[in-house]
């Protein structure tokens, strides 16, 4: 059982229909959070099970990549809820194709989410996190592929590096203010999205080889995110967490 360590704090969390974002939605809501969320799906089940841990919630459906979007996004959850200490970059697109084969619509959608996305979420929050006076948490949820040249997937494996760059300025910039920016760097979760990419099959065998024999879940994701933004993690700041069962060592 969590304890409620996040009462009275305000977090956004992007992407939270499915997978990773719906877990860290939820597990920071269950921790006593206030949480607001966006995705371009519905996601009025993960609302839903937020308002059922007794916090406000707001849930508005919007393309985190599209600028004019996200300040409105930003602008409800000001109004609503009052203030942002916390913002979870989750959502992200992949499209998996080899260079010679990419089309400018492709690379264009995976950097809106995945890239553009993640720079008007942290700079909307950070600028009304240094408006309140500080302080705050900006978590981005990074990828072991920002190391890995995974083939077919150059424009998100580049979108993470430049994430994962990104953060460690924005920590140095951020700083003075109270406000830490980490990264959480997962390995193969079992998620919806995932699932669009290998069959059942392909999971339970190729899972079986990973170190700890299994994919990882998005709650084992949510987890080290309610770390980070806690108390407990007030020194960590411009640092980057893998979560992947050790998947980057045997690789
Ligand atoms: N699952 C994995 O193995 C894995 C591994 C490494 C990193 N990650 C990262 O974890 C995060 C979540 O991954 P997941 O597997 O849960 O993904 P998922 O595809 O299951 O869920 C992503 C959610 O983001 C939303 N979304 C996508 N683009 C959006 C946009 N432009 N605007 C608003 N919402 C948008 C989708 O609708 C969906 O609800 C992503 O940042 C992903 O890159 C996942």
């Amino acid at each position: 059982m969590s304890t409620r360590n996040l009462q009275g704090k305000t977090a956004v969390v992007t992407g939270t229909a499915r997978g990773i974002g719906q877990a860290v939605a939820l597990e920071l809501a269950e921790r006593g959070a206030n949480v607001a969320i966006c995705d371009w799906q519905d996601a009025a089940e993960t609302l839903i099970a937020i308002e059922k841990h007794g916090v406000c919630a707001l849930f508005e459906r919007r393309d985190v990549g599209d600028r004019k979007q996200m300040e409105e996004f930003f602008e409800a959850v000001r109004e609503e809820l009052g203030r942002v200490d916390i913002l979870v970059n989750n959502a992200a697109q992949s499209i998996r194709k080899p260079l010679v084969e990419l089309e400018i619509g492709d690379v264009q959608k995976t950097w809106g989410a995945t890239l553009w996305g993640v720079f008007h979420c942290s700079q909307l929050a950070a600028r009304m996190m240094i408006a309140q006076g500080g302080p705050g948490n900006i978590v981005m949820i990074g990828s072991v592929l920002a190391h890995i040249p995974y083939v077919n997937s150059s424009p998100y494996n580049g979108a993470k590096a430049a994430v994962a760059q990104m953060a460690c300025t924005w920590a140095l910039e951020l700083a003075p203010h109270g406000i830490r920016v980490n990264t959480i760097e997962p390995g193969w979760i079992d998620t919806p999205g995932e699932r669009n990419f290998a069959t059942e099959e392909q999971i339970r065998e190729e899972g079986a080889k990973l170190p700890l024999g299994r994919l990882g879940r998005p709650d084992e994701i949510a987890k080290a995110v309610a770390f980070l933004v806690s108390d407990d993690a007030s020194y960590i700041t411009g640092s980057t967490l893998r979560v992947d069962g050790a998947v980057t060592l045997v690789k």
